[in-house]
């Protein structure tokens, strides 16, 4: 027999009152964006959230005042006044813009990431970006990615997808996604700088990159991107959320 729903059930289901949540988690260069964007024609209306990009936009800012990125309270204390806005549904159309500036191509940088994941250890600057991103969450549902969506941001998700693939083959994607945007990396240093960043995303004392308990494990080393998709049309199957 159904038992009523208490305030702690709420949002456990799809059916619930709270507006449901897909969570795509991996690492750098696994294919997140790949997913989220084709999820975002999937499941018509729903907002989606690049949470690394949050990340980016903040270490980009603090960097360009001057502050010292491992002084987290400086930086952490950035999060809450930056006006941030995100436009565009492609890659290509992509425009994101802070204080009305265009900072997309910079945002974008390999060098960006890097100085992303250096900030992204410190837990005062987690916490500062922790409600920004809980409010993406709105009706009729959200596509969120990142390291810790399932784990940490949105642990009532109705879905949760965690992607890998080996760091070779995710340098060489990433390698083929910045040369299209015309931005120029050779493979050995992307191969270098992409199993740096895991080893800090994935060891680090607070919400390290891993799977959530209940996420769904794609590993797509070897998949093409149609094989990827097809399984992430699967698990909307089964979850029934297509
Ligand atoms: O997904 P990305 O490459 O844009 O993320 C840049 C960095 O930001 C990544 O190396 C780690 C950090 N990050 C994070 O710690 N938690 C998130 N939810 C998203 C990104």
């Amino acid at each position: 027999m159904a038992r009523p729903s208490t305030p702690q059930d709420s949002g456990l289901t799809h059916r619930g009152p709270a507006t449901p949540v897909v969570t795509v988690d991996g690492p750098s260069g696994v294919g997140k964006g790949l997913v989220t964007r084709w999820l975002a024609q999937r499941l018509p209306g729903w907002h989606r959230l690049d949470s690394g990009a949050l990340y980016r936009i903040l270490a980009l800012a603090a960097h360009r005042r001057g502050i010292d990125l491992h002084d987290a309270g400086a930086v952490a204390a950035l999060a809450p006044a930056l006006d941030i806005r995100f436009a565009g549904m492609t890659e290509d159309d992509e425009a994101i813009l802070v204080g009305g500036e265009d900072w997309t191509h910079d945002v974008r940088k390999e060098s960006t990431g890097a100085l992303a994941s250096l900030i992204a250890a410190a837990p005062a600057v987690r916490a500062a970006l922790l409600q920004r991103q809980k409010d993406f969450r709105r009706a009729p549902g959200l596509i969120a990615d990142g390291r810790d969506m399932g784990t940490i941001v949105f642990p009532d998700a109705v879905l949760k997808i965690f992607m890998d693939a080996s760091p070779e083959e995710r340098a060489l994607r990433r390698l083929k996604q910045l040369s299209e945007k015309g931005i120029k990396a050779t493979l050995a240093p992307l191969c270098e700088e992409i199993r740096a960043r895991d080893e800090r995303d994935r060891n680090r004392a607070i919400a390290p990159l891993k799977p959530a308990d209940d996420a769904e494990v794609v590993d797509t080393t070897g998949l093409s991107p149609q094989d990827v998709l097809s399984k992430v049309e699967a698990l909307l199957q089964r979850h029934r959320l297509a």
